[in-house]
C-alpha cells in the first residue's frame, strides 16, 4: 500500500508510514487541539516536496491562516504564486457548487492533498441533516476519484459522552480516524493523538503525548500520554 508522509515528526511512525494514498481520514478533536496547525503542516510539507494541495476552509479567512502559520516557518504565499498550494475560496451561497468548485481547483494545481477544515463548520452552511450527509459523502467520492489523499477537520463539543463527529456521519465517510485530546491533569493540561482507525493498515494502539511549538506539532511515537481515568 502506498503512503502518503505527514512528514510531522512521530506521526507518520504512528500510522505505520503515513495516510493509505487516496484515503479519507478524520481529524477530530475540540477546539484548540491543533487541528488547523496539524492540517496546515500536512500540506505544507507536501508542497515543499512537489505534492501540490487544496486547502478548503470554511473556518477562518485564507488571511488568517497565513499569518498565523508564519510563526511555525510556514510561509504559504511563496507555494501559493508556485501554484504548488492553493486556499480555495467558497462562497456560502454558492454551498452547493462545491463539489465542482473543489474539482476545478484540484485539476488546476494538480493537488495530490487536500483539507476540509472544517466539515463541521459546513454543517453552519446546511441546515438540513440530509443534504449535509449526502455533501459530505459526496465530497469524499470525489476526493477519491481524484486520487487526492485528504484530511477532513471535524471540531467535536467537549462534552459528558464525547463523540467523534459532531453530525454523527463523518465517521462513516472517512477510511481513517485520528483523534487529538486536550485531558486535565492536576493543575495542567496534557496534549495527546489516537490513530483510531486506519483502513487496511496496522497502527499505534496508543495515546500518545504531541507538543505545539515554534516548530508546530510533533508527536513522541514512543510514549503514552497519561490520562487520569
Ligand atoms: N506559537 C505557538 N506555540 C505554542 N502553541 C501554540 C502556538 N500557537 C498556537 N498554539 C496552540 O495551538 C492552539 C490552536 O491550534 P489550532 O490548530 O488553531 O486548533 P484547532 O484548529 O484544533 O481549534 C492554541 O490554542 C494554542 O494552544
Ligand atoms: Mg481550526
Amino acid at each position: 500500500m502506498d503512503r502518503v508522509k505527514t512528514y510531522i515528526e512521530g506521526l507518520d511512525t504512528i500510522l505505520s508510514g503515513g495516510i493509505p494514498e487516496n484515503q479519507v481520514v478524520l481529524l477530530t478533536g475540540t477546539s484548540g487541539t491543533g487541528k488547523t496547525i496539524l492540517s496546515s503542516q500536512y500540506m505544507y510539507n507536501g508542497a515543499m516536496k512537489n505534492q501540490p494541495g487544496v486547502y478548503l476552509s470554511f473556518e477562518e479567512p485564507a488571511s488568517m491562516i497565513r499569518e498565523n502559520m508564519k510563526e511555525f516557518g510556514m510561509d504559504f504565499a511563496k507555494l501559493e504564486h508556485a501554484k504548488k498550494f492553493a486556499f480555495m475560496k467558497y462562497e456560502p451561497y454558492r454551498i452547493e457548487d462545491i463539489n465542482e468548485m473543489l474539482e476545478s481547483t484540484i485539476r488546476e494545481i494538480g493537488a495530490r492533498r487536500v483539507v476540509i477544515d472544517s466539515v463541521s463548520a459546513l454543517g453552519l452552511h446546511i441546515r438540513d441533516q440530509a443534504a449535509l450527509r449526502e455533501l459530505i459523502f459526496k465530497l469524499s467520492i470525489t476526493l477519491r476519484n481524484l486520487n487526492c489523499t485528504t484530511i477532513m477537520v471535524s471540531e467535536i463539543v467537549q462534552g459528558k459522552s464525547p463523540r467523534l463527529s459532531r453530525y454523527g456521519v463523518e465517521e462513516f465517510v472517512a477510511d481513517g480516524v485520528i483523534v487529538l485530546y486536550y485531558e486535565r491533569f492536576q493543575s495542567t493540561f496534557n496534549r495527546g493523538i489516537q490513530v483510531w482507525k486506519l483502513r487496511g493498515s496496522s497502527h499505534s494502539m496508543k495515546i500518545h503525548p504531541y507538543v505545539i511549538d515554534k516548530k508546530g506539532i510533533t508527536v513522541n511515537p514512543e510514549d503514552d500520554m497519561f490520562i487520569r481515568t
